[in-house]
């Protein structure tokens, strides 16, 4: 282990955050048959931890600690839940630094990022533990008069979440604070590449007197851990942030239970410069929307379309700005760009770069991997791209950015929706009528407007088309958590049948 990340594991060991073991019913648990996974620093290959490597049976106690804690945490006050949540947003606040630099060492991405995916994380916690005491229901106007019809909001019961390594809090936060403020109760199930956050943010939870049972942790066999989730009846809601492929399993498992799914899965994210943008706001926007995460998230612009009068200017002053993003190991000083998750993901990289190649694109900048070894590749500009190419058609997931030209508005507007995904669009023009026509026109879920960085807990997330179920964040986010039960009560005598009128 380098010097450098046996200081930081030292200090996070310190501080009691790195947790190792799953999590359940408020005990920390290795797996049954005592199995573990290396967890891996995708900057140097190096081994960060051994965490336990659970499967279907861990999940099933995890599930029933989860369903025995339902029936306290649910019945207790809205303000009660919102205590807790609140002080485990305190602590997440309080210890944003170390868990930041647990994010860098399992994820990679550079550290500033990190501590700000910690902000925005625990901003979820803060937002629902003050949106768990406005859960109204409603009086419907009765039928009859001696009747009253009213809708109450219940806890959907046990929620399975299982959410990706690409922000290792923020995913989780996003799920577990609506649910926990609903009155339901957890079983997260990590990303095997980044458990180590999510287990440091459990950890907070209990320290915050969230009672045992009500979050727990599970890593390991996805396969088995899903199909746990997806087979018990007592699961009543399945929440996924991942991959479509995955999420459509997912969609097909839950059917056999009939549970409440949301889904946050990929997408193929145009980017829209018109001829009248404001040409730096065009380059620092789609900069921001582009290399992100290095282009890992699912809003991430998959395909800039740039209009012809502005092209040629975009494409340089875009490159240059490229030019500048400095790759790195996200603990270096001025790093803005990380490596890739795992070699896998640099290989897809690799193969959309070469597939565009292949059928025409010109790189203007990068096109390789980065002589730093490792998963770290370029950021990388093409030009002349055209629909029918991989990196047009499919989430690239890497730091590439291939430019597409076109002509006229009902081009861009076909050309953005031309695909099964409709997560988010981002559009640049200081064209008022355009902003508001081109925004309703894209089949997406979120359109940033002169804006690359979209993603905020007080707006509701979530996508069209393929891109999903659901929306997470905002208050529109708490109904995934909810059941709307309608009651009808006979109210009163009516006193004037009785001449009492
Ligand atoms: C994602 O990539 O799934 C989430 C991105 C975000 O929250 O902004």
């Amino acid at each position: 282990m380098s010097v450098g990340m046996k200081s930081v594991t030292d200090r996070l060991r310190d501080s009691g955050l790195l947790r190792t073991q799953g999590l359940i019913g408020g005990k920390w648990i290795d797996a049954y048959d005592g199995k573990t996974l290396e967890v891996h620093n995708p900057a140097t290959g190096e081994v960060i931890a051994n965490v336990s490597c659970m499967g279907g049976k861990e999940t099933k106690d995890a599930i029933s600690s989860a369903f025995d804690a339902f029936n306290s945490w649910s019945k207790l006050t809205a303000a009660e839940r919102s205590k807790g949540l609140r002080k485990w947003y305190d602590l997440l606040m309080a210890h944003k630094e170390e868990l930041g630099q647990l994010i860098t060492l399992e994820q990679g991405k550079p550290l500033k990022e990190a501590v700000g995916e910690v902000d925005y994380g625990a901003k979820f916690i803060e937002f629902y533990a003050e949106e768990a005491k406005r859960v109204y229901g409603e009086i419907i106007p009765a039928t009859l008069p001696d009747r009253r019809l009213f809708v109450l909001k219940q806890p959907v019961g046990v929620a399975g979440a299982i959410t990706p390594w690409n922000f290792p809090l923020a995913m989780i936060t996003r799920k577990v604070g609506p649910a926990l403020a609903c009155g339901c109760t957890v079983v997260v199930k990590p990303s095997e590449f980044t458990p180590l956050t999510a287990l440091a943010a459990a950890e907070l939870a209990l320290q915050a007197g969230i009672p045992p049972g009500v979050v727990n942790v599970v890593m390991g066999n996805a396969p088995d851990i899903g199909d746990a989730l997806l087979t018990s009846p007592q699961v009543r809601k399945i929440t996924f942030t991942g991959s479509t492929a995955v999420g459509k399993k997912l969609m097909a498992g839950a059917a056999g239970t009939v549970k409440k799914v949301s889904l946050e899965l990929g997408g193929n994210a145009p980017c829209i410069v018109f001829d009248d943008a404001d040409l730096n706001v065009a380059v620092n926007g789609a900069l921001a929307a582009k290399f992100r995460n290095s282009g890992q998230t699912c809003v991430c612009a998959n395909r800039v379309l740039v209009q012809e009068g502005i092209y040629e200017k975009f494409a340089d002053a875009f490159s240059k700005a490229v030019k500048n993003l400095k790759v790195g190991d996200g603990f270096g000083e001025g790093v803005v760009q990380g490596p890739l998750i795992n070699k896998a993901a640099l290989e897809k990289v690799e193969t959309f770069v070469e597939d565009a190649v292949s059928k025409g694109a010109k790189v203007l900048l990068g096109g390789r991997r980065h002589s730093l070894g490792m998963t770290f590749y370029e950021p990388t500009v093409l030009s002349n791209v055209k629909s029918e190419m991989l990196v047009s058609r499919e989430e690239v997931f890497g730091p590439v950015a291939p430019l597409l030209c076109f002509k006229t508005e009902e081009e861009a507007i076909h050309m953005a929706n031309d695909t099964n995904a409709g997560l988010a669009a981002y559009i640049f023009t200081n064209n008022l009528q355009r902003t508001w026509r081109v925004s309703e026109a894209l089949e997406y879920g979120l359109v940033g407007v002169n804006e690359g960085l979209i993603s905020t807990e007080v707006a509701p997330f979530g996508g069209v088309k393929q891109s999903g179920l659901g929306r997470e964040g905002s208050k529109y986010g708490m109904d995934e958590f909810l059941e709307k039960e309608g009651a009808c009560s006979t109210a009163f005598e009516l006193y004037f049948e009785d001449g009492l009128e």
